[in-house]
């Protein structure tokens, strides 16, 4: 008797923080939007005992472990997120196979888009798909926040809400709020440094900061979320020019917790001698990813103007949708 596994494809969006970075870690609310690079993972059974992992934009051909092995948590560090929630999914379900996995990006882990929350995000969906196991969005995203806590250990969890939910997201730390704004998307300017930064250092540098500087970093992070609500209004009404200004501040008051770089500084300021209404670092800082907002006639200038000084402009569409799962 031949036996056809029945194939499952999942695919979800990177993201972009747009305001908010770090002050969500501390409980604050950021705003982040689903960019249209995006990570597919493809699943199914098999009749023997091995998950089987194939992701070739880390180079990992036809890694395999035992279903009984997984529960030792010591992957292969290319591995760690999708074999981490195939463990916690089959530990929170009581369900298990041996599983074919093969992980296709449209995007490079280095610019920081989110490709470790992406792939975690569809991993679960497909397992969901493939073990016929209703889950509603908020429990998804509640095992894959507790997946990329288990790997990372650090993070508010909004680059996943980002992938399951797609849109632009009011967000707060583990999902306690997450809002879909009103918006069709932004005309982001996206400039990738050359420098992969650090995530959970930069996080815990801000940490250390707060604890030795309450009395500075907590104000700071009152005002994020004092332009976090503005900023929300001024998507929703579409008034590209104070939001500008508003990324100018959120930027400037970032920098003074540490987190800017002289790349970035250097991406920033060439956007806004170009004419960007406004511009920011996107993320934990350190490197990765500026963004700017620009009027149409100054786009390009703009562009122009991050290139001459060593950036790399990343075409983004923004607002797009979240995870979605089929079988093949
Ligand atoms: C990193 O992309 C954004 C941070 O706020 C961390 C997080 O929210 O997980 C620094």
């Amino acid at each position: 008797m031949i036996i056809v596994f029945n194939m499952i494809t999942a695919s979800a969006p990177g993201k972009l923080m747009l305001f908010g970075e770090h002050a969500v870690v501390h409980g604050k609310p950021c705003i982040s939007t689903a960019v249209d690079h995006r990570m597919i993972v493809l699943a199914k059974k098999r009749k023997d005992d091995l998950i089987v992992l194939k992701t070739s934009q880390v180079g990992i051909k036809n890694y395999k472990i035992r279903i009984k092995d997984l529960k030792n948590r010591n992957y292969n560090k290319g591995c760690s997120f999708v074999f981490c929630a195939v463990n916690n999914f089959f530990e929170k379900y009581n369900v298990k196979s041996g599983l074919e996995i093969k992980t296709k990006s449209e995007f490079s882990s280095e610019f920081g888009l989110g490709s470790s929350s992406a792939v975690t995000v569809c991993a679960i969906g497909a397992l969901a798909k493939l073990f016929k196991i209703e889950m509603k969005e908020k429990e998804i995203f509640d095992l894959a926040y507790k997946t990329v806590l288990d790997v990372q250990k650090r993070g508010s969890g909004y680059d996943v809400a980002t992938a399951i939910y797609g849109g632009t997201i009011l967000f707060k730390r583990g999902g306690k709020l997450i809002k879909k704004i009103n918006t069709r998307g932004l005309p982001l300017i996206v400039g990738y440094t050359g420098v992969k930064a650090d995530t959970a250092e930069l996080i815990k540098m801000v940490e250390e900061k707060e604890k030795k500087y309450p009395e500075l970093v907590n104000p700071i992070f009152d005002l994020v979320e004092t332009i976090v609500l503005q900023a929300k209004r001024y998507i929703e009404r579409k008034d590209l020019d104070r939001l500008g200004g508003l990324m100018n501040f959120s930027h400037g008051i970032l920098a003074a917790t540490g987190v800017s770089s002289k790349e970035l500084e250097k991406l920033i300021y060439a956007a806004r001698n170009a004419g960007a209404l406004g511009a920011k670092l996107s993320g934990a800082g350190g490197g990765d990813c500026m963004i700017a907002i620009a009027n149409v006639n100054s786009r390009r200038e703009v562009e122009r103007a991050i290139e001459k000084v060593g950036g790399k402009i990343i075409e983004v569409k923004t607002n797009v949708k979240g995870l979605t799962v089929s079988s093949l």
